[in-house]
């Protein structure tokens, strides 16, 4: 309510604001969530919480007249369709250079994500962050994460057997004629419940296109794991459609925060000032990157360090498609989570995961979602004259990506005799190169903050994201924001509580 004080204020309720909410709530601290979303806890008229990738409709999409799926066009054709402006679940959110997905709702990215749950390896961690120490992490803050996540892998007999993993039995087979190392991927989907539905005992989700606008069944987001427990503490309060818009320092070391209530229109229904002993930015690395830098630049916190807004990355992400020949079917029925991927990063500097195609029907097509090694870093700034924070990511970078991923891909066509889809980006277009669903960086770790994410020019203020990570993991991110928001937690309930 306007004119509260609380303890703790958390400004997001993804993976590193979820992390903070239950330790800091098992330490007895009080915590309350402001969230940007919807809570994402009410069914449609269809009965349905989520829509899935097939039929969007006004729930896919953050304010939006017209969808814009990140795989945009099928047989050259457009696929977009317009849909009223509503809250909706998945941002696609334009810059200049590039569009970054990011999830909306209590839950954050784990709505929305596939649930990928990879913790790199350990040769790479040096230089995902450097500043860590890796042995705590690896003995410690990862197993953690992954416990609490509920991390786990697809049996390797049902894999070898269901239809609905054939395509990525057909990505393994190619994989390994061109000598590649084929891995199964850990994701948090529960994978007892997936082999349910291939044999129709349960309602399907990942077997009905569910991914993208949110999994109505199978998919342990952070509503299902961290937050669960955070609430069941009776410390942890959330409040969704609310937007944090300022954080200044108060009277007695405090802070004042200014919220604006929206409604599902995204129109301002109110604006409310807290008073908060400790901040914690957790809006991801694009919101708190955003929150940053215009707090900075426009004189509420002027203090913060010329580290902030730099340091951002995509993850290097890539995608493509392969044409493959009629007698390698992928099928009609595809898991909608992705259980499998290529690792080329040392030799090529790419990662790339098997994902569906789950469009209903037989494609021919094998499709690939890459991490890559690109090197490129970009910055946010502030605007004067156009109000807003700009990112200076440029469009060409990618092409440092497409190099990486053809190291795999080039060599698989040519061993196969296959060629890229032309067909799923544009006309003519082979590399889905102008989005990322992977933003990192922008408040990284030991230089915007010290080396467990205080903003020291003032006490009480933290970043608990994925701004943290300096541009790239290596592989998908969530798992090492969880554990990085573990390690830090850990550390400031010791010591600044
Ligand atoms: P996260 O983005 O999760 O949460 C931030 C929250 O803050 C959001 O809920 C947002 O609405 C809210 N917020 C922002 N600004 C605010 C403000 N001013 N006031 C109030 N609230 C505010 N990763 C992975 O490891 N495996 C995978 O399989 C995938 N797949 C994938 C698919 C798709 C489509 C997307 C978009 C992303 C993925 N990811 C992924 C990425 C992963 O989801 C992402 O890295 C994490 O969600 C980032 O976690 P954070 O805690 O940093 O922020």
């Amino acid at each position: 309510a306007d004119g509260a004080r609380v303890p703790v204020l958390v400004i997001g309720t993804g993976y590193g604001g979820s992390v903070a909410a239950l330790r800091l709530a098992q330490a007895g601290v009080d915590v309350h969530m402001v969230e940007m979303g919807m809570a994402w806890d009410t069914p449609g008229p269809d009965g349905k919480i989520f829509c899935n990738t097939r039929e969007p409709d006004y729930r896919s999409y953050w304010l939006r007249t017209r969808t814009k799926a990140p795989l945009n066009y099928f047989l050259g054709l457009p696929i977009d369709r317009d849909i009223p402006r509503h809250t909706g679940i998945l941002d696609a959110e334009e810059f200049g250079g590039i569009t970054v997905y990011q999830g909306r709702g209590v839950g954050g990215g784990s709505l929305v994500n596939g649930g990928m749950a990879v913790t790199p390896r350990r040769e790479n961690f040096g230089a995902v962050l450097p500043s860590v120490n890796a042995d705590e992490m690896y003995g410690v803050y990862y197993p953690r994460a992954n416990a609490e996540l509920g991390v786990g892998v697809v049996d390797p007999a049902w894999f070898d057997s269901t239809a609905c993993y054939q395509y990525a039995r057909v990505g393994r087979k190619h994989a390994q004629r061109s000598g590649f190392p084929f891995v199964f991927v850990p994701d948090v989907y529960d994978w007892d419940y997936m082999e349910r539905e291939a044999a129709g005992t349960v309602t399907r989700s990942a077997l009905a296109g569910e991914i993208l606008y949110g999994n109505n069944h199978g998919k342990r987001s952070l509503q299902q794991t961290y937050l669960a427990r955070a609430r069941a503490t009776g410390r942890v309060a959330i409040s969704p459609l609310h937007r944090v818009t300022s954080v200044a320092p108060a009277a007695g070391g405090r802070y004042t925060v200014v919220i604006e209530q929206i409604g599902t229109t995204g129109a301002v229904t109110a604006v409310k000032n807290v008073t908060a002993d400790r901040v914690f930015f957790a809006a991801g690395s694009v919101g708190t990157s955003k929150l940053l830098v215009r707090l900075k630049a426009t004189g509420a916190l002027p203090g913060l360090n010329g580290e902030v807004g730099r340091g951002w990355g995509d993850n290097g992400n890539v995608m493509c498609g392969r044409a493959n020949h009629m007698w390698d079917p992928t099928g009609a029925l595809q898991s909608a989570i992705p259980c499998c991927g290529i690792d080329n990063w040392a030799a090529g500097g790419a990662f790339a995961e098997v994902a569906p195609l789950p469009t209903g029907i037989e494609t021919y097509a094998s499709f690939y979602l890459s991490i890559t090694n690109n090197p490129n870093r970009a910055q946010f700034s502030w605007n004067a004259s156009a109000g807003k924070v700009e990112l200076n990511w440029q469009a060409a970078w990618k092409q440092a990506s497409i190099t990486m991923a053809k190291t795999i891909f080039d060599k698989i066509n040519s061993r196969e005799g296959t060629i890229y889809r032309t067909d799923l980006f544009g006309v003519y277009k082979i590399w889905g190169d102008h989005l990322t669903y992977h933003p990192l960086g922008g408040a990284v770790l030991n230089r915007a903050t010290d080396n467990y994410g205080r903003l020291t020019a003032y006490p009480g203020l933290y970043v608990i994201d994925g701004a943290l990570i300096p541009g790239n993991t290596t592989v998908n991110p969530f798992v090492t924001i969880t554990a990085l928001a573990e390690r830090n937690i850990e550390k400031i309930i010791a010591t600044d509580l």
